[in-house]
């Protein structure tokens, strides 16, 4: 084998199986299709796309998966008993790579609370199943589940019992998240060194982050000379989450030099997965996740935004576009210095000349300590207030909103927005819901039309007083333009933060009080 194949770790992806087993995460076949295509676009080598035994929906899943995607190996999950295999096998059938992945608690209290069997049982129950499953299918993975709690010498039989029988992947789960990175190196070591048949087959790593070690325990036992991670998308799975693969895929990325090992993935595809999976689950990532969260590029403190804009290396050691993002984010706070404000109002076209930045400056500290993160509007807003210019932005005077639940009377909004040079404009608008009413007010009134294409209000508390936040992404023509707001209550923010966006629209696309594209006509 050459270094290069030995050195390659295999990507076992299983957010449509353990992932999607957990709380608040199932999926519908349509969705895991959407999901499945998305895993291939990132390269993953295994997709786990379902427990074709448990349920007609799950081995439909499967079946449609193996159909449709090409590329990745196709798994499903099942127990040690003939119909199990069966199911999966049928389910697997059009793929044109496919692996039964067979489950087996061997460690005691699975032995004796759970299956009531014996050792020898449970070596019995090993062989027949892993034999009938490499006659059915082109693969055969065995996990020995809660391995890490097994007695060392019954896992070695029953690992060597599953290669002998013709299982060429070795699973050695920590089921219930409770090793250490020390304990299953140590693990790892000794498994390789003593099951017979080792050095034909893959040893698997499959890890759950009750205690938070999940990723790290996972690179503990490649290390140790583990080929195949197992884990999920944003981290999800059974309880606290499976070994976060996105992270999996961005260490070996970045650490290549330590590791010397690498994978398929094509981490630039990395975001979009990441949100598809939010998407299609209804659950967003922590703000602060690794790799996948929106702080995860982001810079707020003045120090560390001066640095980054000198350098993107002085705090970033992997640039956001490695993932697919399309630039780093500086958040502009009370902790943001003069060169990200400088910047930032650079991007927006205001830049400030020099012998203003001070004073707009000091204007900008006095608001961020007042509503924290400073949006792009009330940034535009503050320079044209601080240096006199004559603002092109929109600014929400006033919004109401009738919507009669149960009554047949269309949901209708009242907007104001004030302009500096048009003044005071209202309109009434109707639409599908208040909010979309009041939405449609602001296109009629600043004569931009834009599709929402995400809306998502926070409620936070800080500093004893709570808030709605509001962020907006809108489409206009063809481009995207975010939008934020902080305010007291869920309606306002929406409107505001839906006019901060059309804002920034305004200034980067150089149109007037009316909607109106002027910086085509400037260039001619
Ligand atoms: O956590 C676990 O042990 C599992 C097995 C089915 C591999 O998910
Ligand atoms: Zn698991």
């Amino acid at each position: 084998m050459s270094d290069d194949a030995k050195n390659r770790i295999t990507l076992f992806d299983t957010t449509l199986r353990d992932g999607e087993q957990a709380p608040g995460f199932s999926m519908s076949s349509e969705e895991k299709l959407l999901m499945a295509g998305s895993l291939r676009d990132l390269g993953v080598d295994v997709i786990e796309a379902g427990f074709a035994a448990a349920s007609k929906d799950d081995a439909q899943a499967i079946h449609r998966i193996a159909r449709e995607i090409d590329g990745p190996t196709i798994c499903s999950l099942s127990r040690a008993t003939s119909d199990d295999i069966l199911c999966a096998a049928k389910a697997l059938k059009p793929a044109r790579k496919s692996r039964i992945h067979i489950f087996l608690g061997t460690s005691p209290i699975h032995r004796t609370a759970k299956l009531n069997m014996s050792c020898s049982q449970v070596l019995a129950a090993i062989e027949r199943s892993v034999k009938l499953a490499a006659e059915q299918c082109m693969e055969v993975e065995f996990s020995a589940e809660d391995a890490i709690r097994t007695e060392r010498a019954f896992l070695v039989e029953a690992l060597e019992c599953a290669a002998k029988a013709g299982a060429r992947i070795l699973n050695v789960p920590d089921t219930v998240g409770y090793t250490t990175p020390d304990e299953i190196h140590d693990l790892f070591s000794f498994l390789i060194a003593n099951v017979r048949g080792a050095e034909q087959a893959i040893f698997s790593t499959h890890c759950h982050d009750d205690l938070g070690m999940a990723v790290a325990n996972s690179i503990a036992a490649v290390r140790a000379g583990a080929r195949q991670v197992e884990g999920a998308i944003n981290g999800i799975g059974e309880r606290a989450g499976n070994c976060a693969l996105e992270e999996i895929m961005m260490i070996f990325a970045t650490r290549e030099d330590v590791l010397k090992a690498k994978t398929n993935a094509d981490t630039t595809k990395i975001h979009a997965a990441s949100q598809m999976l939010c998407k299609i689950t209804g659950n967003p990532v922590p703000r602060n996740k690794a790799i996948v969260g929106r702080n995860a590029f982001a810079h707020e403190a003045g120090i560390h935004q001066h640095g980054v804009l000198n350098d993107r290396r002085t705090y970033e050691i992997m640039t956001p576009e490695a993932i697919g993002l399309p630039g780093n984010a500086l958040i502009l706070g009370k902790h943001s210095g003069k060169h990200a404000l400088a910047a930032r109002a650079k991007e927006l076209g205001c830049e400030i000349a020099e012998n203003e930045l001070s004073k707009v400056f000091s204007a900008f500290k006095t608001l961020a300590d007042e509503v924290g993160e400073v949006a792009d509007a009330q940034l535009i807003d503050l320079i044209f207030g601080e240096t006199g210019t004559n603002s092109q932005v929109w600014q929400l005077k006033r919004v109401e909103m009738r919507a009669a639940h149960g009554s047949s009377i269309e949901p209708f909004a009242r907007v104001e927005l004030e302009h500096p040079a048009r003044g005071l404009v209202t309109d009434i608008a109707t639409g599908e819901g208040p909010i979309h009413a009041a939405f449609n007010a602001v296109q009629h009134i600043t004569g931009i039309t834009a599709k929402v294409e995400e809306l998502t209000i926070n409620h936070v508390g800080t500093r004893g007083r709570t808030d709605c936040i509001s962020d907006i992404v809108l489409n206009i023509e063809n481009e995207s333009f975010a939008g934020r707001s902080r305010t007291r209550d869920v309606i306002p923010a929406g409107v505001e933060s839906y006019v901060d966006a059309i804002n920034r629209a305004i200034a980067r696309q150089g149109r007037d009080e009316f909607g109106q594209l002027t910086r085509q006509q400037s260039v001619a």
